[in-house]
């Protein structure tokens, strides 16, 4: 599985980078605004940034909701850098758009994802990634991690191409839950990425050995 930090944070990129077990960035219109990038040419230079700290697929998402907006759109984030995967919304005009970049060679990632049914046309567009949202699921009454299990086992008997990545992760169970059911994927914040470092166990037993140590 591979390991996406949830993020727009240049700092926590480089830190979750830092550890050498970081693949690839996921970006959202929410996550851009709490680092108060505004402005298309600040956008752009942010990508940029994020671009030069991780060699990975860094998901850059659209906010037009027409297919000629998310076109348009879309070649101007893909032309930023090669790396560049074009996050685009489940509805209608994302659809048709996703199979469009499909066709002419550029990278998707359909986000905003809470069916099986909103996964199979996300495959069928050609979609590098489909992003079903655990959390907001669970949030909803529902549960999250069966919807990956079901999206990833639908894609294996289907033979579809497109990579499950598990997103809007809460904490470090969901990332396991998610190795478990199969997400080619997880994009985390990085406490969650941090929290599967520890164990109460390992710190008490660290404990014992640096005090041992001292009787060497
Ligand atoms: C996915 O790519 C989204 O950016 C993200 O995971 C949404 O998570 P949230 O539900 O915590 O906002």
């Amino acid at each position: 599985m591979k390991f996406f930090i949830d993020t727009a944070n240049l700092a926590q990129i480089k830190e979750a980078n830092d550890l050498g077990i970081l693949d690839g960035v996921t970006t959202n219109p929410s996550l851009m605004a709490k680092e108060g990038i505004s402005g298309q040419e600040a956008i752009i230079n942010h990508y940029k940034a994020i671009c030069d700290i991780v060699d990975g697929d860094i998901s850059a998402e659209v906010i037009s909701t027409d297919f000629d907006g998310i076109i348009a759109e879309g070649k101007k984030l893909a032309a930023i850098h090669p790396n560049i995967v074009v996050k685009v919304p489940m509805i209608k005009d994302g659809i048709k758009a996703i199979k469009w970049f499909t066709d002419n060679g550029i990278s998707t990632n359909c986000t905003l994802v809470f069916s099986a049914g909103q996964a199979i046309l996300c495959a069928k567009a050609g979609a590098k990634y489909v992003s079903p949202f655990i959390g907001r699921v669970d949030d909803s009454g529902w549960d999250g991690i069966q919807l990956v299990e079901q999206i990833a086992n639908i894609y294996a008997i289907q033979g579809f191409k497109t990579q499950v990545l598990a997103a809007s992760i809460r904490n470090a169970n969901h990332i396991i839950r998610c190795a478990e059911v199969g997400a080619d994927v997880c994009t985390c914040p990085l406490d969650s990425i941090l929290a599967l470092l520890k164990h109460p166990l390992t710190d008490i037993g660290l404990a014992k050995f640096l005090e041992d140590a001292k009787k060497l």
